[in-house]
């Protein structure tokens, strides 16, 4: 019936191209479309739950398995954006911005109505110092803040020690931040007087400020970060790392040295000293290099230089792709990208990414990246090239996908009355229409894998969380669960 209902809507838009008249059979077709999509899913979700359940349990993971995480650490204040800005006096501003960093309170409220405005996810550095003061006595006085380790290092980290495996941090923390993390954890680095802090301002869906109404939940990170972008944790990391001599090695937290205000060369010399420490780590290790939200474009490029090479692979979400792929095509960034990207537009990107890094010059210690894992909100995406040491990249996706709403709902157990699926119900395998494939997604196997080139790819539908208690972090914890199956 569903297949049917959908062959009649796509002969309708071919037909389009020839006559005119049929726009409003169309338009009722489409809704016709729409409502037996939705139908088709609610009625399918137990089976999209049961069937990404069977694919996770399906590998055992290598227990015991070392893994190293760096860099970078700190506190997470999680705040309700608006309450926050109301107590620093912040008004929706009418002229949204997106600044790279911050300078005073009209700048951050032109950013925060950029991106609430949209509910993309962003993460800005405060460079007034007074302002940030401010900022960080509002969060005190909030009567709902939630404190928590932070820093994508230590997030993914603890997932990895979550999931049993022995783990090496490379951060330099406080005491009392080492006294949070896990006991079983150990940390390189040496010991700081003051953590660094980042307030997340966290909004739902539907939620208003101002003029303002957020399309989804999602929230914008801000830090005025002294320690972390100096990556002062890498010399005694890496001679720890020699001892310890991981299995996997994920680089992370980057996105700290974005717009901090280094003097002349300093920020070459350490990602030039990263450089050196990826180069020199035996091939046995396996390396993976976590993006995040990077604004600045000769950050990028370095990153493409001194990073990159070197990685065997590469996790980001929706809007960091587009970027990368931009970054290596054109030496520019691009700022906001579709929040509810179709798959086939992220397929494409994948492979134009994986074929820019197939043609990096041949360097001493280069890698070639053999994995990208795309995070979506409806998707995730995973390609391993044929042959390399990744595993079970059907299951690590499945496994991904459900830690989104595990995260997302905090709770291990999946509720599907606080779930909901946004993927389609089929989708295409790539936006040329000479190549195009429709694969419908199977309910009782709702994991699609299939072989292209040289490498195999594998799609998950998520299951979305409709009762948000955390956002941040999200990413990291689904990178790190997709690589716990593969390695
Ligand atoms: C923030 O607080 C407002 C009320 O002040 C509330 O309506 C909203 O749901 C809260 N948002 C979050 C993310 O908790
Ligand atoms: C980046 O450069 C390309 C080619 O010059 C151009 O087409 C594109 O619009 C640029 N993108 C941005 C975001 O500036
Ligand atoms: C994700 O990581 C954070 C920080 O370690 C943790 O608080 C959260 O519970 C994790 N999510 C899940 C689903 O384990
Ligand atoms: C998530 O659940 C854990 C354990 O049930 C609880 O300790 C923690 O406070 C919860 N996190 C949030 C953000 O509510």
């Amino acid at each position: 019936m569903f297949t049917y209902c959908w062959k009649r809507y796509e002969m309708a838009l071919t037909s389009l191209k020839t006559g005119g008249l049929l726009s409003v059979i169309i338009l009722i077709l489409a809704v016709y479309y729409k409502r037996s999509n939705d139908e088709y899913l609610e009625t399918h979700i137990h089976e999209v739950l049961d069937g990404l359940l069977r694919a996770e349990r399906k590998v055992q993971q290598d227990q015991k398995t070392k893994v190293a995480v760096g860099f970078g650490a700190c506190f997470d204040y999680y705040t309700n954006a608006t309450q926050l800005l109301d107590s620093i006096s912040v008004e929706p501003s009418s002229s949204p911005e997106h600044y790279t960093s911050i300078n005073s309170k009209g700048e951050l409220a032109q950013l925060v109505a950029y991106f609430f405005g949209v509910g993309a996810a962003a993460e800005r550095y405060i460079k007034n110092k007074v302002l940030w003061q401010e900022m960080l006595q509002g969060a005190q006085g909030l009567p709902y803040m939630r404190t928590t380790v932070g820093g994508n290092a230590p997030v993914m980290a603890k997932r990895f020690i979550t999931e049993g495996f022995d783990v090496l941090l490379g951060a330099r923390i406080s005491k009392k931040l080492a006294n949070m993390i896990s006991p079983d954890m150990k940390v390189a680095g040496g010991d700081l007087m003051e953590d660094d802090v980042h307030i997340s301002l966290e909004y739902k869906t539907g939620e208003k400020w101002g003029p303002y109404t957020s399309p989804r939940a999602n929230r914008i990170f801000l830090h005025s970060d002294q320690t972390n972008p100096y990556i002062n944790a890498l010399e005694e990391f890496q001679i720890a790392l020699r001892e310890f001599n991981p299995k996997l090695l994920v680089i992370g937290g980057l996105q700290m040295l974005d717009h901090f205000p280094f003097e002349l060369g300093e920020r070459e010399s350490r990602l030039q000293k990263l450089s050196d420490m990826l180069r020199t780590t035996q091939k046995e290790t396996l390396v993976h290099f976590e993006m995040a939200s990077f604004t600045e474009e000769t950050l990028m490029l370095d990153l493409a230089d001194y990073l990159i090479p070197y990685s065997d692979s590469l996790g980001m979400n929706e809007q960091e792709l587009p970027n990368i792929v931009s970054i290596l095509t054109y030496r520019n960034i691009t700022v906001l990208s579709d929040p509810y990207p179709r798959v086939a537009t992220v397929l494409d990107q994948m492979r134009e990414l994986y074929s820019l890094l197939e043609k990096f010059p041949e360097t001493k210690g280069r890698r070639k990246v053999s994995r990208l894992h795309i995070h979506t909100l409806p998707f995730q995406a995973i390609l391993t090239r044929r042959n390399s040491a990744w595993k079970n990249t059907m299951s690590a996706t499945a496994k991904a996908a459900l830690m989104g709403i595990r995260h997302v709902c905090n709770s291990s157990h999946i509720d599907l009355h606080k779930s909901k699926l946004i993927m389609d119900e089929s989708f295409s395998t790539t936006t040329d229409d000479k190549f195009r494939e429709r694969i419908p997604l199977n309910s009782n196997r709702p994991v699609s894998c299939w072989e292209e080139g040289d490498y195999q790819i594998c799609v998950a539908p998520n299951l979305v969380c409709t009762d948000v208690v955390q956002t941040g972090g999200g990413g990291d914890n689904i990178s790190s669960a997709g690589l716990v199956l593969q390695i």
